[in-house]
């Protein structure tokens, strides 16, 4: 027991073991192929970005309005990133992850706050059981603030992966008072992957997500109480609706549970980009959005107030919605 706990990084236990140890194993209710939870069929709406540049504009507007209502999800194609820098970041991704343990654990911290650092599972300090994964998190807006913080090996690690941040979201996002966090999460191949999850269920706590995930299937939906998978098709993005949408739009976009499962033979690299508002700003429904006959139902809170309620509570609750409702007693 000792010799296999006394790892930091899951990348470094993972190929040690033959079983899943102890403390990655969910309780029987709470695994990935719960018999009750059905496997949805179909899929989350692709979005063709090119359309947006053509007559047919209002269009695509109105389908990713309707994803954002229905699925709080839809994937994006000809966004117009490059398909090598796309490769690359994965590549450099896996690279990373491969270095010895020495020099991955040169950015290790478990401290949540801090602006780059890899870490495993999610949170360590306050989870009981783990996840299967290993993740860097680099904040990455503005840049010139942090890139000098990030790893500098492989060697071309900051250069692909600051071009790789070109897919702009200027409707969606204040330019001014914004951050964005990037993760790369690694998934090591699972000798039980029937026990445990990358990421179990959850929300993302910010304004918008979008994905890259690697040709390795994992992410899950929810869709009408089903699980729908996500298959990966090359160059698409994932997009996603967070917390904060959900709190803007009172309701009207969802930010929608979704999980990430291992596998037994493939590694698995998904790199989602979190867009978030700034720390000291404050979220509330849109002014727009609420009158005598639409009622608010959140309060008014800091972004900095909701994500260290997320970061303490941890993936097991399904988010935090609930902490800033208006209470309707
Ligand atoms: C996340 C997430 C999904 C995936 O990092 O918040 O949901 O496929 N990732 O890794
Ligand atoms: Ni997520």
């Amino acid at each position: 027991m000792a010799a296999a706990t006394t790892k930091l990084l899951l990348s470094d236990l993972a190929s040690t073991v033959k079983s899943v140890p102890s403390n990655y194993i969910r309780p029987i209710s709470d695994r990935p192929n719960l018999t009750e939870v059905q496997i949805s069929d179909g899929s989350i709406p692709l979005v063709d970005l090119q359309v947006l540049n053509g007559p047919s504009r209002l269009d695509i507007i109105k389908q990713i309005g309707q994803a954002c209502q229905h699925d709080g999800f839809f994937q994006v194609k000809n966004h117009g990133i490059p398909e090598t820098i796309i490769n690359n970041m994965l590549t450099i991704a896996r690279a990373f992850f491969k270095l010895p343990e020495s020099e991955r654990l040169k950015s290790y911290s478990d401290d949540p706050s801090k602006s780059t650092r890899l870490s495993t599972s999610f949170n360590v300090n306050t989870e009981k059981i783990s996840n299967w994964r290993d993740y860097l998190r680099l904040h990455c807006y503005p840049l010139q603030d942090y890139m000098h913080e990030w790893p500098s090996n492989p060697p071309s690690f900051r250069y692909n992966y600051v071009r790789g941040l070109v897919l702009r979201l200027p409707e969606a996002i204040s330019e001014s008072k914004h951050g964005q966090h990037m993760a790369l999460n690694y998934c090591p191949p699972c000798p039980q992957p029937d026990l445990t999850y990358g990421l179990p269920g959850h929300t993302d706590p910010n304004l918008i997500t979008v994905l890259l995930q690697d040709d390795v299937p994992g992410l899950q939906v929810l869709r009408n109480g089903k699980w729908l998978p996500v298959s990966p098709i090359p160059n698409t993005f994932i997009v996603n609706i967070g917390d904060q949408m959900q709190v803007l739009s009172n309701d009207l976009y969802k930010s929608v549970l979704h999980r990430a499962l291992v596998n037994c033979d493939k590694e698995r690299i998904s790199i989602p980009r979190f867009y978030c508002p700034s720390p000291d700003a404050v979220i509330a429904p849109a002014k727009d959005l609420i009158d005598e006959r639409h009622l608010a139902f959140y309060k008014n809170f800091t972004y900095a107030e909701y994500y260290q309620k997320f970061w303490n509570r941890g993936l097991a609750a399904e988010g935090c919605l609930d902490l800033f409702e208006v209470s309707t007693a």
